[in-house]
């Protein structure tokens, strides 16, 4: 069921059950964090394999002391004063507090303030930690409304909270704080760019690590869609498909004159405009019974284009760029 009655999603958390919220990144399956009950529940419901730790979800910064280590690093401290609350995760070594199922026996976890207002007021309301992975199957492509979780989980979740259409579309950039200097594991809704300038260095980006992945989310076959999607940086592979009615085109700004079915995730080229529209169009399109085939076009390398053609190479067959 969806709704929006803050209080009953509350109370439902309260009493160890699991629905889905809205964030301001995607939409998120949540449970008590300090529930191991309520987590297994999560992984159940997403069939998460459990080796995939899922990210803790807070109002304010003081509820950090419950959840790690005393001992925070000085760039956790910058980072969570610039972007919280924010699509950003910190990864942070974990308290006693926190059940092993919510980190897959790692001695770390992530955490992050979302921004949205409904979030946050759910958040304060039931007054837990809460765990939520993005609120799609394993390996699906991450739901940015509350019915994007309802045709997949909704008879599986109790409620689903409706805060409308996630307004940056992309999952939060993830830093490990417990390493000095401190590493991106996940590129997403706040760029590199801005990161780094807080900090004052460009910190290593190290997103893939297939046999031991320490942000296992980013497995290659992540956030695939379940039609043939070939990335492409080259205009003539649109110019030959032109026409083509099962093919649809996935455009950063620019339209192919003549061809019947195309999305422009950015008319005025605006990379965060891009990523708000990226999941909600490449859903639509997977969708559609007529489209066998999706030809999408890499984004510009600036702001937040590395991190939506991070998604885009993950929900490719093909990848054909320079
Ligand atoms: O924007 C988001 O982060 C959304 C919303 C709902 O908050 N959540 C989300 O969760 O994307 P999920 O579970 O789909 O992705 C979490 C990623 C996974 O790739 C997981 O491996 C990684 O975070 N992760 C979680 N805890 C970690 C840890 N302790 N160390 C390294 N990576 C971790
Ligand atoms: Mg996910």
């Amino acid at each position: 069921m969806i709704g929006t009655d803050i209080q009953k999603a509350a109370a439902l958390l309260q009493a160890g059950e699991v629905i889905g919220m809205p964030t301001e990144t995607v939409y998120g399956l949540a449970g008590n964090a300090l529930n191991a009950q309520a987590v297994a529940k999560i992984f159940a419901i997403k069939k998460r394999p459990t080796f995939d730790p899922l990210i803790v979800h807070i109002f304010d910064l003081s509820q950090i002391e419950l959840l790690s280590k005393s001992s925070l690093s000085e760039s956790f401290y910058v980072l969570a004063n610039r972007f919280w609350p924010g699509p950003l995760t910190l990864v942070v070594e974990k308290s006693d507090a926190v059940p092993d199922i919510v980190t897959s026996g790692l001695s770390t976890v992530g955490i992050r303030m979302p921004a949205h207002p409904m979030a946050q007021q759910l958040l304060r309301l039931c007054n837990l930690p809460l765990a939520a992975p993005s609120a799609n199957p394993f390996g699906y492509i991450s739901p940015v409304t509350a019915e994007h979780v309802a045709r997949q989980l909704g008879d599986q979740v109790p409620y689903i909270l409706d805060g409308g259409r996630c307004q940056i579309g992309l999952e939060s950039t993830i830093v490990d704080c417990t390493v000095s200097p401190v590493r991106i594991l996940r590129k997403g809704g706040i760029s590199i760019d801005n990161i780094s300038e807080a900090l004052g260095y460009k910190p290593d980006v190290q997103t893939h690590s297939t046999d031991n992945p320490r942000a296992p989310g980013m497995l290659s076959s992540h956030y695939a869609p379940c039609k043939k999607l070939i990335l492409t940086d080259k205009e003539e592979v649109f110019h030959r498909n032109i026409g083509r009615e099962d093919t649809a085109f996935l455009l950063f700004t620019t339209p192919v004159l003549g061809h019947p079915e195309q999305r422009i995730l950015s008319p005025n080229g605006s990379d965060a405009e891009a990523a708000a529209n990226l999941f909600f169009y490449l859903r639509e399109l997977d969708e559609n019974p007529h489209i066998q085939l999706i030809i999408a076009q890499k984004a510009p390398e600036h702001g937040l284009g590395p991190a939506i053609n991070d998604r885009l190479r993950r929900a490719a067959t093909i990848v054909d760029c320079k």
